[in-house]
Parts: C-alpha cells; structure tokens; sequence
C-alpha cells in the first residue's frame, strides 16, 4: 500500500487556542480510516485542513507525495479530495440535480464536458437518481445527507472525507448509508470518517484513529483501540 494522505506534525492554534497539538498520521490507498474523539477533539478542524479550508499553524500536509498545505480547498478538490461537512448547506431551491452538477461542473476534475454523466453517476451511486428533480429545500435528513455525498462524489474524488455523515439519523437510515458507504469503499476511494456511532463506524473502517484535545490518543485495529484504556478514560461517564 502506498500513503495518499499524510498529516505530519500538524499543529493549528485559533489565536491563544492551542486545537491540534503536533498531530500525525496517514492514510494509505485504498483503506478507511476511523477518527473518533469526544467533541472538542479537533476532528472537524483537521478534516478542514486536510480539506483545505485553512492551512496549520506548523507542519505539513501531503497529497499522494505532494505537499498541499498551502493550496487552497478548490485546487485539493481537483487534485481528488472530496469532503462532506459536518452540516450540509445545499443550495434549497435548486433541485438534486442542479445542486449535484455544480460539483461536477466545478470541483473536480470533469470540468465542463461529461459533467452531466459524472452528476447522474453520482447519484446512481448514493441512491439518489429518483429524487433527481425533487428541490434539495423538501428532502429528508438522509436524503440530505445522500445529497451531500452525492455532491462530493461528483467531484470525483481519490480521498473521500466524511464529517459525522450518520448523526442525527434513525438506526435503520444508518445502516442504510453504511451500505453505500461500503459501496464507495468497495469502488477504490480511500475514506477517512469522523463519527460519533462508533457502531457503524466499525462496519466499514480498516482502521482507527482516537483523538483528544487535538492529540493521537491510539490508533490500530478498530476493535482494539474501542476496547483500549486509553479510549475507555475520554469516553467514562459519556455517550460510550
Ligand atoms: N474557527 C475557530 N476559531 C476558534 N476556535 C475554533 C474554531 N474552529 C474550531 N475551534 C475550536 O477548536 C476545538 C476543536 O473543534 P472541532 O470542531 O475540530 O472539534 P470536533 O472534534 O470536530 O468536535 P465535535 O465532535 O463536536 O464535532 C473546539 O474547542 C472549538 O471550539
Ligand atoms: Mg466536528
């Protein structure tokens, strides 16, 4: 296997505000990784900066062997990094559709020609092709949700990152987006998943991460690093 993403050293302070503390790890072609961590953790923020929404404070970030920390999120996008966020924010009064083709027209790296076929491919792959013509302002949580990978998948995306995709969703919806997620997965695109349902988490991931106060808590086997000390100590006495 080879890295296609590697965070290394990776520091970000928000003024006095010390949120990601020297953090590294990577991600190798074709796996999916797991980051769990109680909310503060520094989970979104270094999505973002993988994304390419901010650059760190220090350290470096690297795409397929090339450093990217400075490049801003479209030019990451086009060179194959997709993201979800966290909250989806579609554009309510275009349909699926329209909302779907903006990505393929202008994140990746089928610009222009072919966007229409990449927008239906897209939503073919997130069981979204019937709500096509539906306004994104009257879909479902999960539908919005499909929506927004629909939207990252457009992009066409080596590395795929996906920021807390399953909360707010009923435990059958859930088990739902596993299986397109697993789909994804199974297609060749590397994840890298930020979720607080560690449950669904571990039917799709390859490996995980657990991060505190923006630090590597232990990474390793799924199983292994739910069951260790270290992740049982930030999880006493809440959700898990
Ligand atoms: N733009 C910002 N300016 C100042 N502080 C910020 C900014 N973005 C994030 N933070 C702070 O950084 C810390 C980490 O936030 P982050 O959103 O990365 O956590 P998270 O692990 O994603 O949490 P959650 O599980 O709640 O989504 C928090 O203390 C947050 O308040
Ligand atoms: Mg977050």
């Amino acid at each position: 296997m080879s890295t296609v993403i590697e965070v290394d050293g990776v520091t970000k302070r928000f003024g006095a505000l010390l949120v990601i503390d020297e953090l590294s790890f990577s991600l190798e072609r074709g796996e999916a990784l797991g980051v769990v961590g109680p909310n503060g953790a520094g989970k979104t923020t270094t999505l973002n900066m993988i994304a390419g929404d901010f650059s760190p404070t220090t350290g470096t970030i690297r795409f397929d062997g090339h450093d990217v920390t400075a490049l801003p999120a479209h030019r990451r996008c086009r060179m194959g990094i997709g993201r979800t966020s966290q909250v989806p924010r579609p554009f309510e009064g275009l349909t699926v559709f329209e909302n779907v083709l903006v990505g393929a027209s202008f994140g990746g790296a089928h610009r222009g020609h072919g966007a229409r076929d990449v927008a239906v491919d897209a939503l073919r792959r997130t069981g979204m092709l019937a709500r096509a013509n539906v306004r994104a302002g009257e879909l479902t949580l999960l539908e919005r949700k499909r929506l927004e990978l629909s939207r990252a998948l457009s992009t066409d995306p080596e590395v795929l990152l996906l920021d807390e995709i399953a909360g707010g969703l009923t435990d059958g919806e859930v088990m739902d987006l596993i299986e397109t997620i697993k789909g994804i997965h199974a297609a060749g695109v590397s994840i890298i998943w930020i979720e607080h349902i560690v449950h669904a988490l571990l039917k799709v991931v390859d490996r995980m991460l657990a991060m505190d106060y923006g630090r590597k808590l232990i990474e390793g086997d799924p199983h292994g690093v739910m069951a260790s000390d270290e992740v049982k100590n930030v999880y006493l006495g809440t959700e898990a």
